[in-house]
């Protein structure tokens, strides 16, 4: 049985990536701070070490003492505005730590790495559906500092033979695992359909839109929301892509179709039956207008399918998972 390192596996999408990797074999460590991850999200037989990315003191004795076969990176800061406000918080937690990362795999011969990218490294992208090869031009620090871990990672690949890649630029990741053993868990995550589930649930007076003058049909923007039950899956695919000793490649995460702000929020009050109040609000910094995936590489290449392409259902999960909360 091979044994993996999830960063960040205490949280969010790391978590389902673990659950995923257990439930096809893999030996699963995760190394957390819980600084937003919860240690309950580690599910046995997992192991969670708590340590600090920028601990490489920590980092290095880990990978020392266990062989491991590859390295998922999910720990890192992802709120866009926070980012605007405090840029060098994200080029320490992303960028800094992340190429530390990279270079105590190298050093300990670890030789495939999945990396969290996101697709906020497109920025505003003029063409209803980014791939791959569209250009790259981040528009907040966020997204600038994720490119600039690729590229710590592809100018790494090409130095060392024997290490190779998988970035998933992942777009909007939404619900829970089907079952309900974990979800988004995050203390005052931002994301719209969590934020729509807490206003359901009257944690929040109201939801509040940003935005309603956007070139979009209905005036606010629109996104690319994918289970994060398809996108762990994704992740397992990665891995099983580079052990077979295809190339390092980079990925898009999303359905291919975009729902906007208006049309989330109307299925949150289907699925909840609750027709929370909504707040028509300003703009929010460094949110481009239109963000939706080609999704066909992915499934060319690695046979990837979305299992859970269904807003409702996407929904409903994580509504269900704030009640239990
Ligand atoms: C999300 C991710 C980001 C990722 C990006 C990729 C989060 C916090 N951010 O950004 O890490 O890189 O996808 O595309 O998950 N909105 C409201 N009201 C709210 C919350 C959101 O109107 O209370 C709007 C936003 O302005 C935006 C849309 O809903 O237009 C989605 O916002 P959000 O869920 O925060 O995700 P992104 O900012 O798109």
């Amino acid at each position: 049985m091979s044994k993996v390192l999830v960063t960040g596996g205490a949280g969010y999408i790391g978590s389902h990536t673990a659950l995923a990797l257990m439930e096809t074999g893999y030996e699963v460590v995760v190394y957390d701070n819980l600084s937003t991850g919860r240690a309950e999200a580690v599910l046995p037989p997992a192991r969670l070490v708590v340590g600090d990315l920028a601990d490489t003191e920590q980092l290095d004795r880990l990978l020392a003492q266990e062989k491991f076969q590859a390295i998922f990176h999910f720990a890192g800061s992802i709120v866009v505005p926070e980012s605007v406000e405090n840029p060098l918080l994200y080029y320490q937690n992303n960028t800094n730590n992340t190429t530390e990362l990279i270079r105590l795999a190298v050093h300990h011969a670890i030789p495939h790495f999945i990396f969290s990218s996101t697709a906020a490294v497109y920025g505003m992208p003029d063409t209803p559906c980014v791939t791959e090869k569209s250009p790259t031009n981040p528009i907040n620090p966020y997204g600038r500092t994720k490119l600039i871990s690729e590229w710590v990672l592809q100018d790494t690949a090409v130095a060392h033979n024997n290490f190779s890649f998988v970035i998933l630029r992942y777009f909007n990741v939404a619900g829970a695992d089907p079952l309900g053993r974990i979800g988004q868990s995050t203390p005052n995550a931002t994301h719209l359909i969590k934020v729509a589930s807490q206003a359901a649930l009257k944690r929040r007076s109201a939801l509040h839109i940003f935005g309603t003058d956007y070139d979009t049909p209905d005036g606010t923007c629109i996104r690319d929301y994918i289970h994060v039950t398809d996108l762990a899956k994704a992740h397992v695919l990665s891995l099983q892509y580079l052990e077979q000793g295809h190339a390092s490649n980079i990925f898009n995460c999303g359905y291919g179709h975009g729902y906007s702000v208006r049309e989330i929020i109307r299925a949150v009050q289907k699925v909840s039956q609750v027709d929370f109040p909504v707040i028509e609000s300003p703009r929010r910094a460094g949110d481009p207008p239109v963000l939706v995936s080609d999704p066909t590489l992915i499934g060319q290449t690695m046979h990837w399918q979305g299992e859970h392409d269904d807003i409702h259902e996407i929904a409903l999960s994580a509504y269900k998972w704030e009640m239990r909360l």
